[in-house]
């Protein structure tokens, strides 16, 4: 027999020898559900564990501070609503999240980024859509939230072509550079990728730098940065994806004086040939997200879940996109595998790089699929499970 005091120890191995992972799930319903995802032998259980409500009504993005056991819900306001709300939580024992702090968020709040300033400060800067806004705010490192220090409003000039989705500013995803001096902010309507400095003690206030010109109805949704794996000259592109192009780009940037330049290296249809024939709004993109042995993109389309596309509900799966990243940023189509439902939002890798959660807004399920870390392709659904609201972000606990 055991002796009684090897026990809790024992159990606190449970999750190594069973492969646990924790994931959490942000719903539209204004639910933020903690899942957890075993494996039984060749088997996997995929299954909400806690549900928590006091996210807000429209939980919409999350950042999880993995180290500090901390996790952010940004809540975008239900459509009645005028605001939007920030909040924190602690991440206790099996995922349960235990609210720490609420603050005002502006409305229409659909991406965040958070670094870390010094002295224990941290900077969170927001990214809002229908109202585009972008808020920078500052507060220490352990849950606790301040209102935001500075609410920018962006405007232009001149927007882009496509009259249905670029009639005004739609920021849309907050990058933060390789270099930690600069935030992106991508503009959906505007065709920008907007560039700002921040002050390196409060984040705010931001200060607008000359943005990066996307092509005309591109309208660029989110970007990450990528440099060419191992050694050699540190090189670095940004690879982003048009919603309205429904295509993905590739520029390399340079460092100047006052801010960024970017030459386009590619740009390829998001669903290859069957995505040369779809106008905007018939496979609007979403996510884009590279793989971490960065030798793959990953870019999500929704063609069979707009009601705009001929396409609409012809097969019961949206489509994840893989391509393989040359050294020179060009891109390449190696597979369009099946995202496991319809509307898939968002997605994130975890970080072995052989599993993709996909939170799927219409089916409201969180999909495990399986992937070759050595092909890049995205194979079969390992798991699925229907929770209580569309899901809008799924990110894993590691
Ligand atoms: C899956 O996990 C849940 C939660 O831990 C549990 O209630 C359920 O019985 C498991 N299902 C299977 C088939 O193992
Ligand atoms: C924001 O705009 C989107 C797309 O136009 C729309 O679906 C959504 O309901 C709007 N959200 C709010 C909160 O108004
Ligand atoms: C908005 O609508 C929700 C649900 O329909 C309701 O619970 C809430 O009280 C409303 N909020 C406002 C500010 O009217
Ligand atoms: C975080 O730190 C601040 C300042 O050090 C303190 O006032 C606050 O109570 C702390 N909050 C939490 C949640 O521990
Ligand atoms: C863009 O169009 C929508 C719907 O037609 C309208 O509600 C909105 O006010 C317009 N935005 C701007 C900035 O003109
Ligand atoms: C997702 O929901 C749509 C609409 O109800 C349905 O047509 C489709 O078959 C579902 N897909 C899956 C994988 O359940």
């Amino acid at each position: 027999m055991l002796a009684p005091n090897l026990t809790p120890f024992l159990f606190s191995l449970l999750p190594l020898l069973t492969n646990a992972a924790t994931l959490f799930a942000a719903q539209s319903s204004g639910h933020l559900t903690t899942l957890s995802l075993t494996r039984h032998g060749k088997s996997y259980n995929l299954s909400a564990t806690s549900t928590t409500r006091e996210a807000g009504g429209n939980p919409s993005w999350l950042n999880i501070d993995t180290k500090q056991r901390l996790l952010y819900c940004l809540d975008r306001g239900q459509s009645n609503a005028t605001k939007g709300s920030l909040n924190s939580f602690n991440i206790g024992s099996n995922g349960v999240l235990e609210k720490i702090a609420s603050v005002d968020a502006p409305f229409s709040g659909v991406a965040a980024e958070y670094f870390d300033l010094g002295g224990g400060n941290r900077a969170y800067v927001t990214a809002s859509y229908n109202q585009s806004a972008i808020a920078a705010f500052s507060f220490p490192s352990n849950g606790s939230l301040e209102p935001p220090a500075q609410v920018l409003h962006p405007t232009s000039a001149t927007t882009g072509p496509i009259p249905s989705r670029q009639n005004g500013s739609f920021s849309h995803h907050v990058i933060l550079d390789p270099s930690q001096k600069f935030i992106l902010v991508p503009d959906l309507g505007a065709d920008l990728i907007r560039i700002f400095t921040y002050h390196p003690d409060s984040v705010a206030p931001l200060t607008e730098l000359t943005p990066l010109k996307t092509d005309p109805g591109a309208g660029p949704r989110h970007g990450v940065f990528w440099r060419t794996p191992g050694q050699g000259k540190e090189e670095w592109f940004l690879l982003f994806n048009g919603e309205l192009s429904q295509k993905v780009y590739s520029y390399r940037i340079t460092y100047i004086e006052g801010g960024l330049e970017w030459e386009k290296v590619g740009e390829v249809t998001a669903l290859g040939e069957l995505g040369e024939g779809l106008e905007p709004n018939q496979a609007p993109t979403s996510e884009i997200a590279v793989s971490p042995d960065r030798r793959f993109v990953i870019v999500s389309s929704r063609q069979h879940s707009f009601n705009l596309s001929p396409l609409h509900q012809k097969e019961d799966s949206d489509s994840l996109s893989t391509f393989r990243i040359q050294d020179d940023g060009a891109l390449s189509l190696v597979q369009i595998a099946p995202s496991g439902g319809h509307l898939p939002r968002q997605f994130s890798l975890n970080r072995k790089g052989d599993r993709v959660a996909v939170g799927h807004q219409v089916n409201s399920t969180v999909v495990i699929l399986e992937r070759d870390v050595r092909s890049g392709k995205i194979g079969e659904k390992v798991a699925e499970t229907v929770v209580s609201g569309p899901v809008v972000f799924v990110g894993w606990d590691e």
